[in-house]
């Protein structure tokens, strides 16, 4: 998909079909790269944003606007903010493909496989490699994604570093720990040492989830926990070796004065989930 797009290779693999995207929550790089992605295939896309144009705006449940967005379309990409949305939505249209782009602090699958493809790109490999994921791990669905896809490969270890309050959830801890990957290490602290920056390939860098948050005290607690700067950088293995990742947008957690380290891969992050929700879509589509 990638050479295709670089090469400006005309594709009409998904003409006739059309793609629903419905996001209840709001989006740019999810949204537009879903979109982005059907229209490279060759397909068309319908798009309900929000809850202000559509029959939502009148109270209609999440079940009846996917069963009307079933008639028009032969995939449907939901972004909703109860977790498990979309396993309610797939109880009532079993016969159409239905994409989760994000399910509160659930998941967010096709963020894990462009992550993947992302580290693949940069580092060349998936196994043996050091993930670090810092931030808001209770909140952040792509911390919750990825940290179970990549624990599939041989070598892996992560470390969560968050406050006490934004720990990985233990329904997730508890999902890796019974894996079947004996060679998984997993760590969990509240600082990110020298000794974690040493050893790391990926540094996984999160935005806290101020919606997420009952009390927006709670939030100001926390939302300057880590900040990645210059001086954070000085202590990270060499480009080549390592890579900083944010799923975006960022906050302050990131500061803009590294975003030309070849390290930071971020901006290059949102290209790749193109290519890959292209490829993901051709899938479904049965034409790849
Ligand atoms: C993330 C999300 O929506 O979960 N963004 C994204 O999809 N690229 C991360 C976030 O909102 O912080």
């Amino acid at each position: 998909m990638q050479k295709m797009v670089e090469k400006g290779i005309e594709c009409k693999i998904a003409n006739g079909k059309i793609l629903s995207c419905i996001f209840y929550e709001p989006s740019t790089r999810t949204s537009f790269s879903f979109q982005a992605s059907m229209l490279r295939l060759g397909g068309q896309v319908l798009r309900i944003s929000g809850t202000k144009n559509s029959s939502i705006s009148k109270g209609e449940s999440l079940e009846d606007t996917v069963r009307c967005l079933e008639c028009y379309s032969d995939i449907i990409v939901l972004r909703h903010p109860m977790k498990g949305a979309p396993e309610r939505v797939m109880r009532v249209c079993p016969n159409t493909s239905v994409m989760n782009a994000g399910d509160g602090s659930g998941e967010h699958p096709t963020q894990a496989m462009l992550d993947l493809f992302t580290i693949y790109k940069e580092l060349g490999k998936l196994d043996n490699i050091c993930i670090t994921f810092v931030g808001d791990l209770k909140y952040g669905r792509t911390v919750h994604s990825l940290s179970q896809a990549i624990a599939e490969y041989e070598g892996i270890k992560i470390n969560f570093v968050s406050p006490e309050i934004l720990q990985i959830p233990d329904d997730i801890l508890q999902v890796l720990v019974a894996g079947n990957n004996h060679s998984l290490d997993i760590v969990q602290c509240s600082e990110l040492t020298l000794d974690i920056l040493h050893e790391t390939n990926v540094l996984y860098v999160t935005r806290v989830q101020k919606e997420r948050f009952d009390h927006i005290s709670e939030y100001a607690k926390v939302k300057n926990c880590f900040v990645i700067n210059r001086n954070v950088m000085k202590n990270c293995k060499k480009a080549g070796d390592m890579i900083v990742m944010h799923p975006l947008p960022r906050i302050d957690e990131i500061s803009t004065e590294i975003d030309d380290d070849p390290r930071c891969v971020y901006f290059k992050q949102m290209k790749y989930g193109m290519y890959t929700r292209m490829a993901l879509l051709a899938l479904l589509l049965g034409i790849a």
